[in-house]
């Protein structure tokens, strides 16, 4: 944990508090879908519930671009939110101006307020320091619990944290005990698996943990083109031409740490009905292409994470929404999971995978960042964490 105030160095006995929390889900005909995001912020609430306070919740959801859109509401959270920690959640359809300041003075100690999306306001991207002002006038102290939105500076996590005394609530720590610490001082053999369809995506975090891991991993799309840049023919493949001079870069500087499928598993179509098979890499034939690493891959890399201490993992094996091409992705999950090591599984997509998998209780972290854990994979310090006040 970086030298930052945490919850329990906040004084908020009979405080109004307010807690920016990520509570960007996904919402299907008006109702939460997966709300781990949600379930991830109780305990900080519910601390503060305990210590007598005001609670008033702010968040973004979506992309909305600076205007109030219906589809991007926070209106069903609320609703959600209520349901989970079973008592009533206000919601105030703005989170500025006098629908906001009258919701947040009329609270009472004990109640939770849910404020309406913080990108309905074109200021909020933009780190405006008026709307700042504006939401730190709601409360007497901040604390920041967004994880997933840390690797961004708005206002509602950034120009709020400079005007409020603040702390980083509890999942945001446990975030970054996980995702900073570990990493930083991991027990060796450290590993990270490395999957998704971009190398483009992966460099700065290739690059970053080469310094500090044994080995890495590589899975997925990116994969290719490594593949590519060792001079392999692979047909239909999905291969990112632009990164292929950077691909061959990272493997000569990599050397062995660098570990390639050996073999995978290929589709006559873009399909998880298209024919398919196993192939040693160099033998794609014409018209096919990779969608998943092979079983010999998964025995492979399943012995390497068995003898190591740490692993991280982040990005899919393979197609994995396709049951045919989903059996890398859930065998390295399953040997992530039953290895005796710390594991760290962060990025949406392979944490759905784990989740499909049911494995989730099984590790050590899951993270609830794509973007944030990725920046703190690539070695970076995040806005929404360096604006917090220092311990
Ligand atoms: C996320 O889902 O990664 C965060 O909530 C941040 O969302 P954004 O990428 O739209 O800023």
């Amino acid at each position: 944990m970086l030298n930052k105030k945490t919850l329990k160095d906040l004084n908020v006995k009979d405080k109004k508090v307010l807690v920016r929390v990520d509570f960007n889900v996904p919402i299907n005909d008006g109702m939460v879908g997966d709300d781990t995001r949600i379930q991830a912020a109780l305990p900080t609430i519910k601390y503060l519930l305990d210590q007598d306070t005001k609670v008033i919740l702010c968040s973004h959801l979506g992309r909305p671009k600076g205007e109030a859109k219906p589809e991007f509401s926070l209106a069903p959270v609320a609703k959600h939110l209520a349901e989970v920690i079973g008592m009533p959640v206000k919601f105030a359809d703005n989170c500025l101006g006098d629908v906001a300041q009258t919701a947040a003075s009329s609270l009472k100690v004990g109640e939770i307020l849910l404020l309406e999306n913080t990108r309905f306001h074109a200021g909020e991207k933009k780190n405006d320091p008026a709307m700042a002002k504006e939401l730190a006038a709601l409360a007497d102290v901040f604390v920041n619990d967004a994880f997933g939105t840390a690797h961004r500076a708005h206002a509602s996590n950034v120009g709020v944290a400079e005007l409020l005394p603040s702390a980083a609530g509890f999942l945001l720590e446990k975030e970054l005990k996980y995702l900073g610490n570990t990493i930083a001082n991991a027990e060796k053999p450290f590993i990270a698996i490395l999957g998704g369809a971009k190398v483009s995506d992966k460099i700065g975090v290739i690059t970053n943990l080469l310094a500090k891991t044994d080995k890495i991993l590589i899975g997925g799309g990116m994969a290719n083109t490594f593949f590519k840049a060792q001079g392999y023919d692979l047909a239909d493949s999905l291969v990112e031409d632009d990164a292929i001079a950077t691909a061959k870069e990272l493997i000569e500087k990599a050397g062995d740490a660098l570990v390639l499928p050996v073999d995978v598993a290929i589709a006559s179509d873009f399909s998880n009905q298209a024919e398919n098979k196993v192939v040693p890499i160099g033998d794609v034939p014409t018209g096919w292409r990779i969608l998943d690493i092979g079983p010999a891959t998964v025995v492979a890399y399943a012995s390497i994470i068995q003898k190591s201490k740490t692993v991280v993992w982040n990005g899919p094996m393979g197609v994995f929404e396709f049951p045919n091409f989903a059996k890398g992705t859930f065998g390295v999950a399953e040997a992530v999971a039953n290895a005796d090591v710390v594991s760290v599984i962060g990025g949406g997509d392979s944490v759905a995978a784990i989740k499909e998998a049911n494995l989730d209780n099984k590790v050590s972290h899951i993270s609830t960042g794509g973007g944030a854990s990725l920046e703190m994979l690539e070695g970076k310090i995040l806005p929404g964490v360096s604006a917090l006040a220092d311990k």
